[in-house]
């Protein structure tokens, strides 16, 4: 098992720790993504510009140009599967980074190589987490629109397991699959159950779609990532369900509940306390 890490990435020792070997590069190096590929069989791609970012990155130059170098890269590697991590199927393309996620999907479906492509809703880990407003810690969490439409928000070890399974079974070869949670919940009623987890009352602020939509357009020109999340946030206002009944059916995972995730902040809540 093989990772390509950037020098100084903070992830790089637990790839170690998994008993992973280090392929030291970067997307946007082409003769860096070529040696990473060398002997390799599978490639699972997870990497994206809108987090974590460093000069010279962009939606432009790593999840489009990036991620095409890497498909290009596999193909000449005689990789024989690749599994793409994109993005949920409802999202509209009417932002960059959907964009480029869909022309990703499109040329791996016509490289010639073995592929699997997962759309996973809204993973957990970001979408209940300071980073987009809900901070529970603070007693306050930010809602996208009227907050009523169900989403399929999906545990990002979830979707790991999930592409493992994409990367060893062959028939899943050659497909598409959306992911989400066990079941779909709107923001609200995650909202009340993060109360219930957490113990108490969370202050919630709305943030109208009209809005969203108005400033993703305004700043599109200067910040395409901070635009094209809040297109995202827009987007998933409307509801972002994915049915998981067939998938499970075929591949009976154990997903994680927005229950078992809240339930988990409050133990992490809590043992700092219990430690004291
Ligand atoms: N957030 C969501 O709700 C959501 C929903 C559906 C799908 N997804 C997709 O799921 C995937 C994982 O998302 P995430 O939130 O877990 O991402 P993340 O935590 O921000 O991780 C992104 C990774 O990409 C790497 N990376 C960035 N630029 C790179 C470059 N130039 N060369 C090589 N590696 C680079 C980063 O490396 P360093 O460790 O060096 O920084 C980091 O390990 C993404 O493809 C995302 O689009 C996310």
């Amino acid at each position: 098992m093989r990772g390509l890490v950037r020098a100084g990435s903070p992830r790089a020792a637990a790839l170690a720790a998994l008993g992973a070997e280090a392929a030291p590069g970067d997307l946007k190096d082409a003769a860096s993504v070529e040696a990473a590929c060398r002997g390799a069989t599978t490639v699972i791609s997870t990497a994206t510009s809108t987090a974590s970012r460093r000069g010279g990155d962009s939606l432009e130059t790593v999840d489009r140009t990036g991620q095409l170098t890497l498909v290009e890269a596999a193909r000449r590697a005689g990789v024989r599967r690749f599994v793409y991590v994109s993005v949920s199927p409802n999202l509209p393309a009417d932002n960059p980074l959907v964009r480029y996620k869909r022309e990703v999907e499109a040329a791996l479906r016509a490289s010639g190589l073995g592929w699997t492509i997962l759309q996973p809703s809204c993973l957990m880990e970001v979408w209940f987490s300071p980073a987009v407003g809900w901070d529970v810690a603070a007693g306050k969490v930010r809602v996208y629109g009227r907050g009523d439409a169900p989403i399929s928000y999906i545990s990002i070890g979830d979707v790991a397991e999930l592409a493992v399974l994409a990367a060893t079974r062959p028939e899943v070869e050659g497909r598409v699959l959306p992911l989400g949670g066990p079941a779909p919940v709107s923001q609200l009623e995650a909202v009340r159950i993060f109360e219930e987890a957490a113990g108490r009352r969370l202050k919630v602020q709305h943030l109208p779609v009209p809005v969203i939509r108005a400033l993703s357009l305004l700043i599109r020109p200067f910040d395409p990532i901070t635009s094209s999340l809040m297109a995202l946030g827009a987007a998933v206002a409307g509801g972002d369900a994915i049915a998981m009944g067939t998938l499970l059916r075929e591949f009976p995972v154990g997903l994680v509940s927005v229950h078992d995730f809240a339930r988990t902040l409050r133990a992490d809540v809590d043992a700092p306390r219990r430690r004291a």
